[in-house]
């Protein structure tokens, strides 16, 4: 594909895939729980679909995700309704549909969800039906209170029976819909989220907007590294920056701009679902600077599918490298420590070659060729995320 304007020309190869494989690259958009929590309605819903079609269309955002909260009793034939926060279901899938965005909803297969909402045990069919006839793309799946369905100690098919009983429901509609697994890394559900046809997969507990839990959880993703490939991703949770609070008060993240780059280095290194946890209506210039900068989304979104290893750990240092489909490979450089600090590393110590061009990725900048190693200096918490070619 080739575009021209009077400023010059840019060129870049697609690749059209066609088949029953869905969600071919992690999803990038936006989720109503780190920010409203259970508060989340159809206005609120609006105001982020709407900045999200504004200003972060044009970087791949594109699905706009109902958390819990939205769900009310049924009515006599067993239908979910919404809550009269949610007056008009179908209205509002048309609103996203219609600024060329998805839309994602939330259950869990148990009698109730996480907030304490109507679920969807043995109503599984009939909500799949409801969900299409809305117009849903994408369906977040919880855990909660299916404990008291499972048996005590649930057996690794205990653990796969109520994802493929809803992936079922699923594929009887004419749709297609992206399928988010929320059990928290249960039964290692790495080894077998693809195979009960999970799109992704929470690989941990849920995140919150601090360092120790950004660090602990983002850090512990090498366990699962091997199963992400195309259609089928691991997912250590929500974004935390921007505006966030889990219920109607919101507060500017706890996480520092350098920790916030670090989140997104390792979020796309990773190769995770980007959902972004703020409230998108009161985002600043740093939080959509820091959502739109194209180079670091391609790391995310690149085709091979694959998941960064750590290839280092050494004091407070860790390298991570992700396999990338043109050959290039992206690092992060990560200084886990609480002072700035220079590390170098040897590219033998990471199983790179002699000599690699190297190119700075936040800054979309080519440092040049260097022979045998690379030095930076990173901030306490902070990152360098590279982009590498090998050199012959
Ligand atoms: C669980 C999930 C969260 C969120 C809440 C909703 O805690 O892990 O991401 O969906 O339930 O109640």
């Amino acid at each position: 594909m080739i575009a021209k304007n009077q400023k010059g020309s840019g060129s870049k190869n697609f690749t059209i895939v066609c088949g029953e494989n869905i969600g071919l690259t992690p999803v990038l958009g936006w989720n109503s729980w780190n920010c409203w929590g259970l508060s989340v309605s159809d206005e609120k819903v609006k105001a982020s679909a709407k900045v999200m079609f504004e200003k972060l269309a044009d970087h791949g955002w594109s699905y706009i995700n109902i958390d819990d909260g939205w769900e009310d009793k049924r009515n006599g034939e067993g239908e979910i309704l919404p809550n009269k926060k949610f007056p008009d279901m179908k209205g509002l899938s048309d609103y996203v549909h219609a600024l060329g965005l998805k839309i994602g909803i939330y259950s869990s297969p148990g009698t109730l969800t996480c907030g304490g909402y109507a679920a969807s045990y043995q109503h599984e069919e009939q909500d799949a039906r409801t969900y299409a006839q809305w117009g849903i793309d994408y369906l977040k799946y919880d855990w909660c209170s299916y404990s008291q369905v499972a048996p005590p100690n649930p057996s690794l098919e205990d653990y796969k029976k109520p994802y493929f009983v809803m992936r079922q429901a699923l594929n009887k509609n004419n749709r297609d819909i992206i399928f988010s697994l929320c059990q928290y890394g249960m039964g290692d559900v790495w080894k077998w989220g693809a195979e009960v046809g999970g799109n992704s997969w929470r690989t941990t507990g849920d995140i919150s907007d601090n360092w120790g839990s950004l660090s602990s959880i983002g850090f512990s993703q090498d366990k699962s590294s091997a199963f992400s490939k195309p259609g089928h991703f691991n997912d250590p949770d929500m974004l935390i920056v921007g505006k966030v609070g889990w219920g109607p008060g919101l507060h500017d993240t706890r996480l520092t701009p350098d920790e916030q780059y670090t989140h997104i280095s390792l979020w796309s290194l990773l190769s995770a679902p980007l959902l972004i946890g703020c409230d998108l209506s009161q985002s600043d210039d740093f939080t959509l600077n820091l959502l739109s900068n194209d180079e670091v989304l391609a790391i995310d979104q690149d085709a091979l599918g694959k998941q960064a290893r750590k290839m280092l750990e050494k004091d407070n240092w860790q390298i991570w490298v992700k396999d990338l489909d043109d050959g290039t490979k992206a690092i992060g450089i990560f200084n886990l420590g609480d002072k700035a600090g220079r590390e170098t590393f040897h590219f033998s110590e990471i199983q790179l070659p002699e000599h690699l061009k190297i190119r700075d990725v936040w800054r979309q900048k080519d440092l040049g060729i260097f022979s045998s190693s690379f030095s930076g200096p990173i901030p306490s918490h902070g990152v360098l995320l590279l982009k590498v070619k090998t050199v012959l």
